[in-house]
């Protein structure tokens, strides 16, 4: 029976779909978003008949013999890590990001470096296949061999795909590509949804893993990344202070592996390296004996992290004291601020507070609390922290100090780096010195006596 097609209409912004015209989506409130779409239905009706097409497509689950997932090296450790251990055949992996942050770069990259091994296929809407080669110069000199195809029709480039079967595909970016069966345009909610889901069709049905760019847009206009997200195998972003040199790559999905794992990478003028020991990079050039700074040990996955946090506290003007943090969550910081006022009894009522986590680090974790704390009570007292000392610990509105995950890592990461002596909560059950010394605090207190108080007072 040959198939009716019947025209409804979705918003570009939302997705909504509506049977008539409407001059406002009814879903989200934008004006002149929605456009005409064509699809195809069955002919008995809205409902597709329900036909089981044989009884064997229902299995035993314990009737399934699985092996492991096929994998491919990266050839980039870091991007390696992240996918969990390699990249998986036939998987749909989603590179998001701000613009200009290196998406197109890294992807190259890996392109160019897996090479030697697998037939890759880059597809770019963005830049002319000189543009592309000038980069790639610059990133790895001629050793690259791969098929460049520069289109936007997805049709075509799936054509491509299926001509050329490369091991690998990359499509940069998915907010250029269109299906010309849309009639919404390319960016759109529609569009986006559509090619992402065709690409993952194929990637399943070839076995060819691929890489897709997403542009993480200002929400509205153009659709982000976010939407694709349920529908891809991994999702990964690529994250950094764009005027800072350092990357962080990192898995918010993955259907292969954890979801903690970070890449970190340093963007230079031949491309991004990998920074194998980013606790050394991340504290170099640190200050000595400089009021207002603190380090802290973060836990990415299974590594732990060393990071510089700064504060700075200034008079205040008229008005609310300014409270600002570049890469700390700014309510988590308020709150630390108020309880250093209150249990502390330090005054900042008439301080402006900066607090900034060096080298473009995100700081989210609880147990960078004391840190932070103790970066504040160093900038507003004026007394260095101990440059062999560091605190870990989350603290409470009470001012009680609280136990932390990975504590046993995170201190050999600080022996590892030099650092002697480490604040630990009271409460930890740590035996071993862990090559620190470990001195431990119940509240808030404890942990400037011991910080400023200069006593040493450890327990193990
Ligand atoms: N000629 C160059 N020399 C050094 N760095 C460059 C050069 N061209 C671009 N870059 C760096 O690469 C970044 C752009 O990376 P790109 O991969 O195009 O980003 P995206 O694809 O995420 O938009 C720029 O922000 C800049 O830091
Ligand atoms: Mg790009």
């Amino acid at each position: 029976m040959a198939s009716k097609s019947k025209t409804v209409y979705l918003c570009d912004e939302c997705g909504y779909e509506s049977p008539k015209w409407l001059g406002r989506c009814t879903s989200c409130g934008a004006w002149n978003t929605l456009r005409e779409r064509k699809i195809s239905v069955s002919p008995s009706g809205s409902s597709p008949e329900r036909k089981l097409t044989s009884a064997t497509d229902v299995v035993r689950l314990s009737k399934v013999t699985a092996g492991s997932e096929e994998r491919i090296s990266c050839k980039i450790g870091e991007l390696d890590r992240v996918l969990g251990g390699g990249l998986v055949v036939g998987s749909l992996v989603l590179v998001g990001g701000d613009p200009g942050i290196g998406k197109s770069t890294l992807l190259l990259q890996t392109a160019q470096k897996m090479s030697e091994e697998a037939d890759i296929l880059y597809v770019s809407g963005e830049e002319s296949e000189k543009q592309i080669k000038m980069r790639a110069d610059r990133l790895d000199g001629d050793k690259c061999d791969i098929d460049l195809y520069c289109e936007t029709d997805i049709d075509k480039i799936l054509a491509a795909a299926e001509k050329v079967k490369p091991d690998v595909m990359i499509i940069d970016s998915i907010q250029t590509v269109y299906s010309e069966d849309i009639s919404s345009v390319p960016g759109s909610i529609t569009q986006v949804r559509e090619c992402c889901m065709m690409l993952m069709k194929y990637a399943k049905q070839s076995g060819t893993a691929v890489f897709i760019v997403g542009h993480v847009t200002k929400e509205g206009t153009i659709a982000g990344p976010r939407i694709l997200e349920h529908m891809v195998d991994c999702v990964l972003y690529f994250e950094g202070e764009r005027h800072h040199s350092y990357r962080v790559l990192r898995a918010v999905k993955n259907r292969f592996g954890s979801t903690n794992e970070i890449g970190v990478f340093e963007m230079e003028g031949d491309g991004l390296h990998e920074v194998e020991n980013p606790s050394s990079a991340l504290l170099m050039g640190r200050p000595k004996d400089a009021p207002g700074s603190a380090v802290v040990c973060t836990v990415e996955g299974s590594r732990p992290i060393l990071a510089e946090v700064q504060a700075l506290a200034s008079p205040a003007g008229y008005g609310n004291p300014r409270r600002m943090g570049t890469g700390i969550d700014y309510n988590r910081m308020t709150m630390l601020l108020a309880i250093a006022e209150k249990r502390l009894g330090l005054n900042l009522q008439n301080l402006d507070i900066y607090i900034n986590a060096a080298g473009g680090l995100k700081i989210t974790e609880p147990a960078a609390d004391l840190a932070i704390i103790t970066a504040v009570y160093s900038a507003v007292s004026g007394k260095p922290i101990p440059g062999d000392m560091a605190a870990i610990g989350e603290t409470g509105l009470t001012g009680e100090i609280r136990n932390v995950n990975q504590t046993d890592k995170r201190i050999s990461e600080l022996a590892k780096m030099g650092f002697k002596r480490c604040i630990v909560p009271g409460g930890s059950k740590l035996e071993k010195k862990n090559g620190a010394e470990l001195l431990f605090a119940d509240n808030l207190a404890d942990v400037i006596r011991l910080c400023f108080g200069g006593k040493k007072e450890g327990k193990a």
